[in-house]
C-alpha cells in the first residue's frame, strides 16, 4: 500500500545513502513492508523522546544491510525466492557444533566438510563464536563483542571463508544472535559500569533494590541453582543490573530503540556473512515488564515481527528460527498470530515433540506424547522446526499437565518419575544423566546426559553387557528416527552420531563445574571417529544407520515439512507413536514401538489411512511381513518400520 507521508521519508533517506530511488527489488520490498514496519516500531516507541531518530535509524540500517550485502549472497536470495520456502525440503539436515570442541578451530572444520556430507548433513549451527570472556562465557552465550570472532576459533576472515566454502559445497549454516543480553565485559557495559549514562540505558539498571525486588517477585529464576534471583549489584557504580540468567550476562533494554538499531544493525553483519538461519537466542526474554513474568510478553513478539520484516526487506534469504524453549502454546506464538501467522520467526524448536519423546521412551507409553499434537498441529504453513533429541541445553519437561493429565497420570507424580527415570534414582533404570537446575522452591529439574547416555549406552558398556548394549542403540536410533521422519528440519547434536556417552572432565574445570550441560558437550577424539569406518564397532553402528536414516529422508519429498502430517490412533497400542505424511499420492506411514517388547499392531490401522500391502520398509528396504493373514504387523521392541505401499 503506498503511503503518501512514509514513502516519501523514506525515498529521502536513500537518497541520503547514495541509494536513490531504485528500481530494484529490495526498493519494492522495502516498500511493500514500510507502514508495517512504522506500524510496529510505533508500537513499540512512539512514546520515546528518541523514537523518530531511531525510526530513521532503523531504515538507514535497513538501507546499508541492503547495499552491503555481497553479490553472491543475492544471487542466493534469489535461487531460495524460486524455491518457494526452501528451508521446508527434506533434503536439509543440520548438525549443531561447537567448533573447538568439534575439531578446533575455523580452519580446522573447513577441512572436515565432507565428514559431514559423508554422514548426510548439509547444514551446521556453530556454536557462539564471538568473542566472549574465557572464564564467564557461558558457552559462548555471553558475548563482548558481536562483531570479533574469538580468538579461540580464528578470524572473522577464517569463518568468512568458511561460509563460502560451505556454500560452495552447497551447505547451509546457522550462527546465533544473542539478542536478550551481553557479557558484562561487552564495551557497553565497561561505560555503563564507568557510569556513562547512554549505555545504562542499553540495560536495566537501578539505584537500589526497591523496583529489582518488586520485578524479582514474579520473575522465575532460570539457573535456580547457579544463579538465583534475577539481578546483580555492580560494584563499580553501586548499581544493580538486571541478570536474568548469570550474573555475568546483562539483559538488554529494548525499551531504548537505539538498542534495537544497534542489534539489527549486528543480525545484518551476520545476514551478510552468509548465514541461512539465525538463531536468535532466548527471544521469549526480550521484553522486561513489572509485575510480569517478563516472558513471552507482546512486546517480545512485535521485535521479532520487526525484525522478520527488515531481514525480508534487506537479505531476504535468511531465515529466523526463535529458540522459544517455553510452553507448548507459547511456542506456537513464535510463528507468528492473526495477519503475521508464519511471518514471524520461520523455524522454533520443537522442544515439546523432544521432551515428549524422552517422556515416552521412559514409560514405554506414547500417550503424553499424543496428547501434546493437538497443539504442534496449529503450526501454520511456511513455518517449519528444528526437530532433535539432543542439543548443548538439558531437557526440560515443559509440556503441559493437561497433556499429561488426558493420559491419564498426576502431573506431578509423573514428571517426578521421568526426573528420576534419567537421573539415576531407579536402578532399573537404563539411563545415566543428571538433575539441572533443580528448583527449591518447586522441586522443578531438567535432565543433562548425552543422547547415548541418557539411552543406555553408557550403563550397558560399564557393564559390558551385549544384550543391553543392542537395546541402547535402538533407543538412540528409535529416538532419531522419529525426530527425523516428523517434519522439519533434523538438528542433530555433534557425538550424537557416533554414540558419545557423558564427559565427567568438566567438573575439574572451575569455569564449567557449575553446570552440569557440559557433562554433554564433549570433545570429539578423532582417533575413537575413526572406529565409525570398522563394520561391527558401536561407533559404525551408530554413524551408519544414522546415515540411512538421513539417506532414506533426502530421497522422500513427503518427508518435507509441508504440514502434512496426521497422526494414527493406535487405539490400545499404547507403545506405540504412529503418523502418516502425505504428498499428492505418496504417502508415508511411520511406526514407532517404545517398549522393550515386541508389538502386534493391527493392519487396518495403516489400511483405514489407505496404504495397502505390499508395503514396503525403507529402514528394513524389504517388504514387510504381515501375520495372521495379512491381519498384524509385528514391531520389534524398541523398532519402526517407515512403510510405504509398494506399486507393483
Ligand atoms: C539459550 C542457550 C543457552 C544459554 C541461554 C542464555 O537458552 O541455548 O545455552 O544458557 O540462552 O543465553
Amino acid at each position: 500500500m503506498y503511503n503518501r507521508n512514509l514513502h516519501p521519508k523514506i525515498n529521502a533517506i536513500l537518497a541520503q545513502k547514495g541509494l536513490g530511488v531504485r528500481d530494484d527489488l529490495f526498493y519494492a520490498r522495502l516498500m511493500a513492508n514500510a507502514t508495517a514496519i512504522r506500524i510496529l516500531y510505533r508500537e513499540l516507541y512512539q512514546e520515546h523522546p528518541l523514537g523518530e531518530e531511531g525510526f530513521n535509524q532503523l531504515i538507514q540500517v535497513i538501507a546499508d544491510a541492503a547495499h552491503n550485502r555481497p553479490a553472491f549472497l543475492n544471487l542466493n536470495d534469489e535461487a531460495k525466492a524460486q524455491k518457494d520456502h526452501w528451508f521446508l525440503s527434506n533434503e536439509i539436515a543440520g548438525m549443531s557444533l561447537y567448533v573447538d570442541r568439534f575439531c578446533g578451530d575455523l580452519k580446522q572444520l573447513g577441512t572436515k566438510l565432507d565428514y559431514f556430507q559423508n554422514l548426510g548433513v548439509n547444514f551446521l549451527h556453530l556454536m557462539p563464536l564471538f568473542q566472549s570472556p574465557p572464564n564467564e562465557s557461558d558457552g559462548g552465550y555471553a558475548v563482548s563483542d558481536f562483531r570479533t570472532v574469538d580468538e579461540r576459533f580464528g578470524s572473522l576472515d577464517d569463518l568468512k571463508q568458511l561460509i563460502r566454502q560451505m556454500n560452495d559445497a552447497g551447505m547451509y549454516v546457522m550462527l546465533d544472535i544473542v539478542l536478550n543480553h551481553t557479557s558484562n565485559q561487552h564495551e557497553w557495559a565497561l561505560k555503563a559500569k564507568n557510569g556513562d549514562s547512554k549505555y545504562q540505558d542499553y540495560y536495566y539498571f537501578y539505584k537500589d533494590r526497591r523496583l529489582p525486588d518488586i520485578f524479582d517477585q514474579n520473575m522465575p529464576d532460570i539457573f535456580p541453582e547457579s544463579a538465583p534471583g534475577s539481578f546483580s549489584y555492580v560494584e563499580e557504580c553501586g548499581q544493580w543490573a538486571m541478570t536474568v540468567f548469570h550474573h555475568y550476562q546483562w539483559d538488554l533494554n529494548y525499551s531504548n530503540p537505539q538498542v534495537l538499531c544497534e542489534m539489527l544493525d549486528t543480525i545484518f553483519f551476520y545476514a551478510n556473512l552468509g548465514v541461512d538461519v539465525l538463531r536468535v537466542d532466548a527471544p521469549a526474554f526480550i521484553w522486561k515488564k513489572m509485575g510480569t513474568s517478563c516472558q513471552n510478553l507482546a512486546e517480545a513478539h512485535t521485535i521479532l515481527r520487526l525484525i522478520k520484516l527488515c531481514v525480508e526487506c534487506a537479505t531476504p534469504g535468511m531465515a529466523l528460527l526463535g529458540e522459544a524453549i517455553v510452553a507448548p502454546k507459547e511456542i506456537m506464538k513464535y510463528f507468528g498470530t492473526g495477519p503475521f501467522t508464519a511471518r514471524e520467526c520461520d523455524f522454533a524448536y520443537n522442544a515439546t515433540q523432544m521432551a515428549t519423546q524422552w517422556d515416552t521412551l521412559a514409560t514405554g507409553d506414547t500417550r503424553v506424547m499424543r496428547a501434546s499434537q493437538q497443539d504442534l498441529l496449529q503450526k501454520p504453513y511456511g513455518a517449519s522446526w528444528i526437530t532433535y533429541t539432543r542439543c548443548h541445553d538439558d531437557i526440560g519437561m515443559g509440556y503441559e499437565d493437561a497433556a499429561i493429565e488426558q493420559a491419564g497420570f498426576s502431573p506431578y507424580e509423573h514428571r517426578k518419575f521421568i526426573q528420576d527415570y534419567y537421573s539415576g534414582a531407579l536402578n532399573y533404570s537404563p539411563a545415566k544423566g543428571a538433575l539441572f537446575s533443580v528448583n527449591p522452591k518447586t522441586l522443578d529439574a531438567r535432565i543433562s546426559g548425552t543422547l547415548a547416555s541418557l539411552c543406555g549406552l553408557e550403563k550397558a558398556l560399564e557393564a559390558k553387557h551385549e544384550a543391553d548394549i543392542e537395546m541402547a542403540i535402538r533407543r538412540i536410533l528409535l529416538m532419531q528416527a522419529c525426530s527425523f521422519f516428523i517434519g522439519g528440519v533434523p538438528m542433530l547434536f555433534y557425538g550424537d552420531e557416533l554414540g558419545y556417552t557423558n564427559d565427567y572432565s568438566y567438573l575439574k574445570d572451575p569455569a564449567k563445574s557449575y553446570d552440569n550441560r557440559w557433562m554433554h558437550r564433549p570433545v570429539m577424539d578423532w582417533k575413537k571417529n575413526k572406529k565409525a569406518e570398522k563394520a561391527g564397532t558401536i561407533e559404525h553402528r551408530i554413524f551408519s544407520a544414522t546415515q540411512k536414516l538421513l539417506s532414506i529422508r533426502k530421497s522422500l519429498p513427503v518427508v518435507a515439512d509441508t504440514k502434512n502430517i496426521s497422526w494414527l490412533n493406535t487405539h490400545h497400542h499404547h507403545h506405540v507413536a504412529g503418523f502418516v505424511r502425505t504428498h499428492g499420492n505418496q504417502k508415508l506411514c511411520c511406526l514407532f514401538n517404545f517398549s522393550a517388547h515386541a508389538v502386534h499392531i493391527y493392519s487396518s490401522i495403516i489400511s483405514d489411512q489407505g496404504l495397502h500391502v505390499p508395503l514396503f520398509d525403507h529402514w528394513q528396504n524389504e517388504i514387510c511381513a504381515m501375520e495372521a493373514d495379512g491381519s498384524f504387523l509385528k514391531i520389534e521392541p524398541y523398532s519402526f518400520l517407515l512403510l510405504e505401499t509398494k506399486h507393483l
